[in-house]
Order: C-alpha cells, then sequence, then structure tokens
C-alpha cells in the first residue's frame, strides 16, 4: 500500500480486516517492522481517537510518531498555486510539505472541510498537496470528503460483532446508516466514507435514511438504498450507524432539527435487535439517547478502542511496501 486516502487505496478489505484482528490479539507481533522509521501526525483540527489511537498503532509497530497541531503550534500555510503572500498565510504548502517529507518515513493528516466552499472541498485540495509536494506516504487521518480510518474500523467492528452471532453464518447483515440531529453544521466526511465502504465490501443490504435534502455525493453511494422514511429503514436492521452530517446539496447547510430523528429505545424496538455505532463524539440525547449508548446494544466504546487495530493494519502495509 503506497497511501491511505479512501477504500481505493486497499486491494482487499477482508484481508486487511483479519490482519487488524490479529493485531488485536497479537499487539507486537510485527514490532520490528517499523524499527528506525518515523511517523508524523499533522492536526489541522481538534482529534481525540485518531490522534492517540494512530500514535498507539505506531509504537505498536516500533515506529516513532511526533504529533504537530500545525493549525495551532505551525506557520499559517497557503495552498493556492501562485499566490503573492502578502496576507495572513506565512508559508507555502510546497515549502513545507517537502520538509515534512525529509522529517518522517510516513506522513499522516487531519485536515477537515472548509463546508463553505463545495468545490475546493470536494477536490480535496489540502490533503492532496501534501501528497504532491511530501513525496512520502500520506495517510488520511480525516480529510475533506472521507474518514477512511473510521470507516475500516467500522467493518473490523461489524465482522467481529457478527463472527460470534450463529444468524450471519446464513444471511448478510441488514446495515442502516441513519441522519441523526446536531446543533452544528457537521461535515459529510464519515457517512460519505462509511457508505463507499460499504459498497466496496458489498457483503451487506446497505440502507441510507435521512430527511429531505441530506442526500449525499452520488459516488459514495452506490448500491445503497436510500430513502426518507427512518422507521422502514430500521425494519429488522442488524446494525444501525447513527451519525450527524450537514447537507451537500445546499452545502454546509443545517437543513433539519427535527428531534424524531433521534435514535433511542422506541426505535431500536423496530430493528432485529440491531447493534448500535456511532463515530464518537457524540452528543447524547441529541443524536443518541442516553439509554442507548449505556446499553447493551451499544458498539460504540469497542468501535473506538478498533481504531487502533486498523491504523495498525495500515501503517503495517505502508512499512512493508516502504521496507521492499
Ligand atoms: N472518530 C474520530 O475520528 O474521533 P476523533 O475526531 O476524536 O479523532
Amino acid at each position: 500500500m503506497k497511501q491511505f486516502i479512501s477504500v481505493k487505496d486497499v486491494h482487499d478489505i477482508n484481508a486487511l480486516v483479519a490482519k487488524a484482528l490479529v493485531y488485536k490479539k497479537l499487539p507486537f507481533s510485527d514490532k520490528k517492522l517499523g524499527a528506525d522509521k518515523r511517523i508524523g501526525l499533522l492536526f489541522l483540527n481538534p482529534s481525540l481517537r485518531t490522534r492517540l489511537s494512530t500514535q498507539v498503532a505506531a509504537q505498536n509497530l516500533g515506529m516513532e510518531p511526533i504529533v504537530f497541531n500545525i493549525d495551532k503550534e505551525g506557520w499559517a500555510l497557503e495552498f493556492a498555486e501562485g499566490a503573492i503572500m502578502n496576507g495572513s498565510t506565512v508559508e507555502h504548502i510546497k515549502d513545507a510539505a517537502p520538509v515534512f517529507g525529509n522529517y518522517f518515513d510516513i506522513l499522516c493528516i487531519r485536515t477537515f472541510p472548509s463546508l463553505l466552499d463545495k468545490e475546493a472541498d470536494y477536490s480535496e485540495k489540502i490533503i492532496s498537496q501534501f501528497i504532491q509536494y511530501a513525496g512520502i506516504p500520506v495517510v488520511s487521518l480525516e480529510s475533506a470528503t472521507l474518514h477512511p480510518l473510521q470507516s475500516l474500523t467500522d467493518i473490523i467492528t461489524i465482522q467481529e460483532s457478527m463472527a460470534v452471532n450463529d444468524i450471519f453464518k446464513n444471511k448478510k447483515p441488514k446495515i442502516v446508516l441513519t441522519w441523526a440531529p446536531h446543533i452544528k453544521p457537521i461535515p459529510q466526511c464519515v457517512a460519505n466514507s462509511f457508505s463507499e465502504w460499504m459498497g466496496a465490501w458489498g457483503e451487506a443490504d446497505f440502507v441510507i435514511t435521512h430527511p429531505a435534502g441530506y442526500e449525499l455525493a452520488t459516488d459514495y453511494t452506490k448500491g445503497a438504498t436510500i430513502t426518507h422514511n427512518q422507521e422502514a429503514a430500521l425494519k429488522d436492521a442488524d446494525f444501525v450507524y447513527v451519525k450527524n452530517w450537514s447537507s451537500y446539496e445546499q452545502y454546509g447547510k443545517v437543513l433539519c432539527s427535527d428531534a424524531h430523528w433521534m435514535m433511542n429505545n422506541q426505535k431500536l424496538a423496530l430493528t432485529n435487535n440491531a447493534k448500535l455505532m456511532h463515530c464518537l463524539p457524540v452528543r447524547r440525547n441529541v443524536e443518541l439517547s442516553d439509554e442507548i449508548l449505556d446499553g447493551p446494544n451499544s458498539l460504540v466504546t469497542k468501535e473506538a478502542s478498533n481504531r487502533v487495530w486498523a491504523a495498525q493494519a495500515v501503517l503495517a502495509e505502508i512499512l512493508k511496501a516502504i521496507n521492499i
């Protein structure tokens, strides 16, 4: 693997999941793989799980991680080609990225969308310039449109849960991605990415439900059943993934704040005793009720802990490519 920006960088999803689950059992089995290698984790935006799980994963592989909160501690970066830099930006990405490329063996970047300029966000203008100018493998820690480490984790968590339930020996799981309310505009990344991975995985009946106006970009939702009727979508679901996103069509806008879209035990009763997922952080009693999050059907803590094994599997694949 040369980079990890989307599911398109993955040759075999099930093999990568299997590798992650081996690391979960034997975290230090490849401790020598990353010896004498350094990984840079650049954050242009906040993070709890991604920054910690990726560091743990790197250390499990024997790598030295260095975290740089570039938004707070670095110079203000310029990304425009031909910019006359007489304003607030101090350093061009063309100058900064090759420096990272010299300091590190792998570069990981978190960069959220503006939610103001759809064209710029969906062209992935920031992470693509790091890829262009760093000259080393780049891993997305969540970019403007996608969150692939989260989606790999989600499939790991689903497969782990399926493995201990005999009903999945004879049937595909029904997996529902449901929109939930939120108080502020949230990127479409997690929903785009989960939908894209579900399509590429192809081993589930995948349904997306959201209010009118929250249609995701169709590039990511191929093969999904899409409905505005949340109750119908939840019927017989085996897994329910709850997530807010802002409108793609009316870019970055919050069009609905209907509290009836919140997932709770009453809606859980419509499902096939579904397991509940959310990538965290979650707005309790806005997106999901306490009763669900604190109840026996919640997978959210397991999901967050699986972030380590997803990151470790991905970094190991990249290290193998570097070491060849
Ligand atoms: N799910 C996730 O990416 O969490 P953080 O934003 O805390 O990293």
